[in-house]
């Protein structure tokens, strides 16, 4: 029997966990607050946003809510995260990214401070995480790290193949699979778009993680026997439904499913999971800005 790997009930875990934390940090004065910064009029990016400060409502962790126009300055947004940086009762900033052309991501998340930094992009984070000491994980491969450990895998020894070398989830998913520690310690292969014989590379993983945002990429001729397999694609392709669309993953997952071991479906695999992970980052931050212990799920 195929494990279908269940992220919303994973996650609702971790926030329950969690919410311990957050009393604790708020009983001390240090309640944990998130500010988000949305530059774009994107509906989706508009959805995400609102999700993550509903997330963190529900928990009794704070928002901040700052909207900027889309045409305007990339002073503007720089100068926003300068003031949220200077904000003690702020722990973290996220800037929803995409941000419109004229604006260069890069500046903006060199601009937050790293202890802020709660989606562990800027180069000082990505760089303690490639040395092996992280001091925040990027929300989506540490909630992966999180599945498997809720699902009885242990990464240790295990071929482990990740498809995709995105900044936010390929390449850090590959590091922290490789790190000497708890979730890590796997043998990684991180293929891309100019991989050759990827089928072979994917059939030989024991843990297959596909972040490529290339739609059913991996069928299940490319999945091995009893591996599991991680879906992190979100893709919208046009479907005959109310909304004229349908999410859809990286992977086959009616054909994948005949060989894995366990696998996430999309919606509801690894998506829950790093909305989890960013409420874990930010009641981090609170607890070292503020200097007060709490102990994590
Ligand atoms: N856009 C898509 N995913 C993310 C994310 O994890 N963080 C931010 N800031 N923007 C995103």
């Amino acid at each position: 029997m195929t494990s279908i790997i269940d992220g919303e009930a994973v996650a609702a875990d971790i926030r329950d966990d969690l919410q311990g934390a957050v009393d604790d940090l708020a009983d001390a004065g240090a309640r944990p607050t998130l500010a988000t910064v949305l530059m774009s009029e994107d509906p989706a990016s508009e959805t995400y946003v609102s999700m993550k400060q509903r997330d963190c409502e529900e928990l009794g962790i704070g928002t901040r809510d700052v909207e900027l126009d889309a045409d305007a300055p990339a002073s503007d947004l720089l100068e926003v995260v300068d003031d949220l940086n200077a904000d003690p009762d702020v722990n973290g900033i996220l800037v929803q990214s995409p941000v419109p052309d004229h604006v260069d991501y890069r500046d903006v998340v060199e601009a937050i401070d790293p202890e802020k930094d709660v989606d562990a992009f800027h180069p000082e984070n990505v760089g303690r995480l490639v040395a092996g000491y992280p001091r925040y994980k990027p929300c989506t491969p540490h909630g992966i790290q999180k599945l498997l450990a809720a699902e009885g895998v242990d990464p240790e020894g295990m071929d482990a193949t990740v498809v995709g070398r995105s900044r936010i989830v390929g390449r850090p998913m590959a590091n922290l699979l490789s790190l000497k520690e708890d979730g890590g310690n796997a043998t990684v292969t991180l293929c891309h778009s100019r991989t050759e014989n990827l089928a072979e590379k994917t059939r030989s993983a024991d843990i297959l993680v596909v972040a490529a945002d290339v739609p059913g990429l991996v069928d299940g001729d490319m999945v091995g026997e009893g591996a599991v397999v991680v879906d992190v694609g979100i893709n919208r392709v046009d479907a005959d439904t109310e909304k004229g669309y349908e999410l859809v993953g990286d992977v086959d997952f009616e054909s994948a499913k005949e060989k894995a071991s366990a696998i996430t479906p999309v919606p509801g695999g690894v998506g829950p999971m790093t909305r989890a992970m960013l409420l874990w980052n930010t009641t981090k931050a609170a607890s070292r800005q503020h200097g007060v212990d709490v102990t994590l799920p």
